[in-house]
């Protein structure tokens, strides 16, 4: 690719922006029966998007002669304490012909902007199915980070009904509370190394008065014991950075997780996913979102077994001593 030039994208390329970006998901999430369609027969929710970053000076055209041929768009934010710029998955796109240059010139004008304000994290959400791009990152120094996964809720998942699940009450609380705490120091450990806030005993009866908990016990015990949950929800809104829409079901907020002795093969994590699947038909939720981090071994293989990973997550730390040295 020749003569290109980056410049700002304009309200006026909005509409070519939306059709390269629809090409290229077609592309790449076109074959997921578990992927929503909707942001790419339904392009109000992009135009909004592109919208809002052209206003505030985030967005940058690729253009070769008169015609444009790729985008990129940005966000700046705290990420685990530290100062960040993210690009969405809608936030950006490149012609199939010019991808490895167009993203590489578009990275180059928007990368120095980020430095030059001292944010060496930048993150960036690509096509999980998309690995020319992906390949062009990971040679700019980017690593995987998180997959967003998608899933029809199964009603065909052969597993033994070997362990007791029930619905979290009020009464369970307590019990929740320390399986909560203990999954706080499995993702604070290696290889994880992520900090996520405590919950507080009243966070947790909130949580099972508003959502879905489902927790397995262990009835050997003589006070039987809790030794996971799997925590479902119904989203009520179009979310444009994970891409899950409204009545989806959603594998959050505190997800899943199974003590140590009792996960990785015996099939207590089918068991706790089918019993979530078996919620969403019965609410009439068609699709089932889930992220986790690539770092996280256990999330790694198990979603990927019954989920379609559609999003990929990368991020690339840049040597924080750059803008010190003259
Ligand atoms: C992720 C988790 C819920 C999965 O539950 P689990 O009980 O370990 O998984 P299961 O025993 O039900 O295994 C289900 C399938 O995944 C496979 N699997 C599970 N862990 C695996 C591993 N580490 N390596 C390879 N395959 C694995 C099993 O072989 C099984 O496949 P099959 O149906 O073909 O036999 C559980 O491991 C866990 O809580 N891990 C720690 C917390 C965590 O990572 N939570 C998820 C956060 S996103």
């Amino acid at each position: 690719m020749k003569n290109y030039i980056v410049d700002d994208l304009s309200e006026s390329d909005i509409g070519g922006a939306v059709e390269i970006w629809v090409d290229q998901n077609r592309r790449y999430c076109g074959n997921s029966a578990a992927f929503p369609d909707l942001w790419r027969n339904n392009t109000g929710g992009i135009v909004g998007f592109l919208q809002a970053r052209i206003q505030r000076k985030a967005a940058r055209a690729l253009r070769h002669g008169h015609d444009l041929c790729g985008y990129l768009t940005y966000d700046k934010f705290p990420f685990n304490g530290e100062m960040s710029s993210f690009v969405p998955a809608l936030a950006h796109a490149v012609v199939e012909e010019y991808k490895e240059e167009g993203y590489l010139a578009l990275y180059r004008s928007v990368s120095q902007e980020w430095v030059d304000q001292n944010i060496f994290n930048h993150m960036w959400t690509i096509n999980y199915n998309d690995l020319k791009l992906r390949a062009a990152l990971y040679d700019l120094g980017f690593g995987s980070y998180l997959i967003d996964a998608f899933a029809c809720p199964d009603d065909k998942m052969d597993c033994a009904d070997s362990f007791v699940i029930t619905r979290a009450s009020e009464s369970d609380a307590g019990a929740l509370f320390e399986l909560i705490e203990e999954s706080r120091l499995y993702y604070r450990a290696t290889p994880i190394f992520l900090n996520r806030e405590p919950y507080q005993i009243d966070d947790v009866k909130k949580l099972i008065g508003e959502s879905n908990v489902f927790m397995a016990w262990d009835e050997a015990w003589d006070d039987k014991k809790a030794i996971g949950f799997i925590n479902v929800s119904v989203s009520q809104e179009n979310n444009n950075i994970d891409m899950s829409l409204e009545n989806h079901g959603l594998l959050d907020e505190i997800g899943a997780y199974i003590q140590p002795g009792y996960r990785g093969g015996k099939g207590l994590g089918k068991q706790l996913l089918k019993k979530a699947f078996e919620y969403c038909r019965n609410s009439g939720v068609s699709r089932v979102h889930v992220d986790f981090e690539t770092a996280n071994p256990f999330a790694n293989k198990f979603w990927r077994k019954y989920f379609d990973p559609m999003l990929l997550s990368v991020r690339r730390t840049i040597n924080k001593n750059v803008n010190s040295i003259n």
